[in-house]
């Protein structure tokens, strides 16, 4: 275990989304986190995805309670209250009535877009939200399908002032190979800026952060690891996170998978 690592997606809180279903699941999943090297994690229930309703004030509630719970059991793992929030009309109004927020109180968002397109609109929320101080960070774009196709799209996003997140499942292949060595071209092209787990259990979607981390030192060397774990940290101290030209040259792979499809 080389990193003291910190996660800033995860479905860890019980029973308030399709991550765990109960506290026991939840406590299953803080050890797991504490064994892989993680120290922090940042708890981002679904919100507003069509499915699931977890205002903020809600779900800091609910890290109250859990964060009491491994105190209890003297399980070391940092807790902190975040959303994933769904791209959703009303979405700055929320914002303003204080049941949507940011991670960790930060000025970053965790933002998903749907999983087949780029949503009419994103540009202009983009916009929004940055004269509101908001910086969002796009969730798995390596999982959506319009950007998948047309990186270009993810590229204009970041332009406009956007972060984006690789899930750790996707870097150690659990999606596949395409969708693994497109993962590797993000963040190696600065399209990327954070891994993170996306935990839902202890089994098929659980904290696979070190093994992520494994695999782009192995790929892509440790100082991109040094600045992607920099930025986790960023995100948890609302620190200003250093950018790097973002660039997307369409690899021969990629040429290759399109004029396969
Ligand atoms: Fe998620």
């Amino acid at each position: 275990m080389r990193f003291l690592m910190i996660d800033i997606h995860s479905h860890i809180l019980p029973g308030v989304d399709d991550g765990s279903c109960d506290l026991e699941n939840s406590i299953s999943m803080a050890k797991q986190a504490v064994v892989q090297g993680i120290h922090s994690v940042i708890a981002t229930p679904h919100h507003e995805n069509g499915k699931f309703t977890n205002e903020i004030e809600f779900v800091e509630l609910r890290v109250k309670l859990f964060r009491e719970e491994l105190e209890k059991r003297n399980i070391p793992l940092c807790v902190l209250a975040g959303q994933e929030v769904r791209v959703y009309r009303g979405l700055i109004e929320d914002i303003e009535a204080k049941k949507t927020s940011t991670l960790n109180g930060s000025r970053y968002m965790l933002l998903e877009l749907p999983s087949d397109r780029i949503s009419i609109g994103t540009h202009e929320l983009l916009h929004e939200l940055s004269l509101m101080n908001i910086v969002p960070i796009i969730a798995h774009p390596e999982r959506n399908r319009e950007i998948a196709e047309n990186p270009l799209k993810l590229l204009e996003l970041i332009q406009l002032g956007a972060l984006s997140q690789i899930t750790a499942h996707s870097l150690i292949g659990s999606f596949g190979k395409s969708i693994q060595t497109f993962s590797l071209d993000l963040c190696k092209n600065h399209l990327s800026h954070f891994i993170s787990s996306d935990a839902h259990n202890t089994t098929n979607r659980a904290f696979a952060l070190a093994g992520a981390y494994d695999i782009l030192q192995e790929k892509l060397g440790i100082d991109l690891v040094n600045t992607f774990q920099n930025n986790a940290n960023s995100i948890i101290h609302d620190l200003e996170i250093e950018r790097y030209q973002p660039v997307w040259g369409k690899p021969k792979w990629f040429q290759f998978w399109k004029s396969n499809k």
